[in-house]
């Protein structure tokens, strides 16, 4: 029963909130003359010694005691006596363990939301650097239309601001207080739950009692948003490992971010990346095992919620380990510019360009400019050479339209210059959005 009972083996983890919530319970139930006002101060003193001694590591956790809660509350007890049995009072561990959980995640959410700011700030730099240089942008990943590399990264952004923009959303309806609602029922004591709501942050108190001591939903959010912060930052990986590789080389990776092989002596293996990538199984994981712990269990308080704690540590974990790595790679890794540059220009890249060229000088409709296009892509596939190498001759043969004109719409530059439609490449868009990211994230 101990084995499968006792939390205190990872609910340690919540003892700084549950010291938290303890103090602002205390300081209530003297504040409505509950308890007296010794009793509050001795309370007081001895949840700070006991705070003391377990950051210096020599607390006594013991599973006897079960969890957290009365691992703390036991030695409250041994430390000043009587009044340690008074704490309480008007709170049961149903509440209490919902209000020391909220906070937890709370303060996650609060340092998650900072790492990603650090990442996108590593990233707008970046892109700000490389608004100009181009690369080849895929669908499928076959090479579509040259891109610059800047405006590939600012995608990234876009992507971290939406995941800081769900944390944020989670955190607002995350923050009421569960503390006061007490087993399920609320209390017959005349506790000021208004009071404690505001002592530990909260906008205000939970409203049902039955649901403040059986919702999750915050938890589940959190890890709903790491699902998907996890999944964001596993495509990078995935592109971080993609453009490492040899035939690619479009970056490189310091020995920093990456580990020799034991026996090719030519290995960079892009261990970090990898592990990014990977993380998001368990962080999915997580997500799933909550969902289904949650689903069908009857109101108020059941033993199940206790296995709501590891998921959410876990994923926290992972989500901050992830950051921190990719962060890292994203200031190390070194772009070949000139590499990109030239597949860029590869694989026909600039075939959309010709077709728009078409419609823009000769006039001819979206859908005959197509199949021109294509037709000439089949010559110059047959020849083994770009667009630019047919010769104006060729393209005539054709289309007798074909002026020497063209030409200038078939470089890689030109074609990421033109794309200047509101969210386009251009590098005069790029270096603006970068500005703009690099402002709002200072
Ligand atoms: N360790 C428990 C948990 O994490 C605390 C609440 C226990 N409540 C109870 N009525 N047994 O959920």
């Amino acid at each position: 029963m101990e084995d499968i009972n006792a939390s205190i083996g990872f609910d340690k983890k919540l003892w700084r909130q549950d010291i938290q919530g303890s103090l602002a319970h205390a300081a209530m139930l003297g504040k409505v003359g509950v308890i007296s006002a010794e009793d509050v101060v001795s309370i007081s003193d001895g949840l700070k010694s006991i705070a003391a001694e377990i950051e210096a590591g020599g607390f006594p956790f013991t599973t006897a005691l079960e969890d957290i809660h009365m691992n703390i509350e036991a030695r409250l007890t041994e430390r000043i006596g009587e009044a340690g049995k008074r704490l309480h009072t008007g709170r049961s561990r149903n509440d209490q363990v919902a209000t020391d959980f909220r906070l937890w995640v709370r303060d996650a959410i609060d340092g998650i939301a900072i790492q990603i700011t650090g990442l996108m700030r590593a990233l707008a730099e970046r892109a700000a650097a490389h608004a100009a240089d181009p690369m080849p942008g895929f669908t499928h990943l076959q090479t579509a239309q040259p891109v610059t590399f800047g405006h590939h990264l600012l995608a990234y952004v876009e992507m971290l601001d939406r995941d800081r923009g769900r944390l944020a959303d989670a955190r607002r309806r995350l923050n009421v207080s569960p503390l006061g609602a007490a087993a399920l029922a609320g209390t017959s004591f005349p506790i000021d739950r208004a009071m404690t709501a505001a002592t530990l942050g909260f906008d205000r108190p939970a409203a049902n009692s039955l649901d403040a001591v059986s919702d999750r939903d915050f938890a589940l959010e959190f890890l709903s948003a790491a699902a998907i912060g996890a999944m964001h930052l596993s495509r990078f990986a995935e592109e971080i490992v993609i453009w490492c590789s040899a035939p690619y080389r479009f970056i490189r990776l310091s020995d920093a971010f990456t580990t020799g092989s034991s026996i090719m002596p030519q290995k960079r293996n892009p261990d970090a990346a990898e592990l990014v990538r990977a993380k998001t199984g368990r962080m999915t994981g997580a997500l799933v095992a909550l969902l289904t712990v949650m689903k069908g269990l009857p109101l108020a308080y059941a033993k199940d919620m206790q296995e709501d704690k590891e998921p959410v540590f876990d994923s926290a974990e992972s989500w901050a380990l992830s950051l921190a790595a990719t962060t890292g790679m994203v200031c190390d890794m070194t772009p070949d510019i000139a590499r990109m540059r030239k597949f860029a220009g590869s694989g026909f890249a600039t075939a959309t360009d010709l077709a728009d060229w078409l419609v823009r000088v000769l006039k001819l409709p979206f859908r005959s400019a197509h199949h021109i296009t294509g037709t000439l892509v089949g010559i110059a596939e047959k020849k083994g050479i770009d667009l630019a190498g047919l010769t104006l001759a060729e393209m005539r043969e054709v289309e007798p339209g074909i002026t020497a004109e063209v030409f200038s719409v078939l470089t890689v530059d030109a074609s990421v210059a033109s794309r200047t439609s509101l969210g386009g490449t251009a590098p005069a868009n790029v270096a603006r959005e970068a500005a703009g990211w690099l402002a709002v994230l200072a």
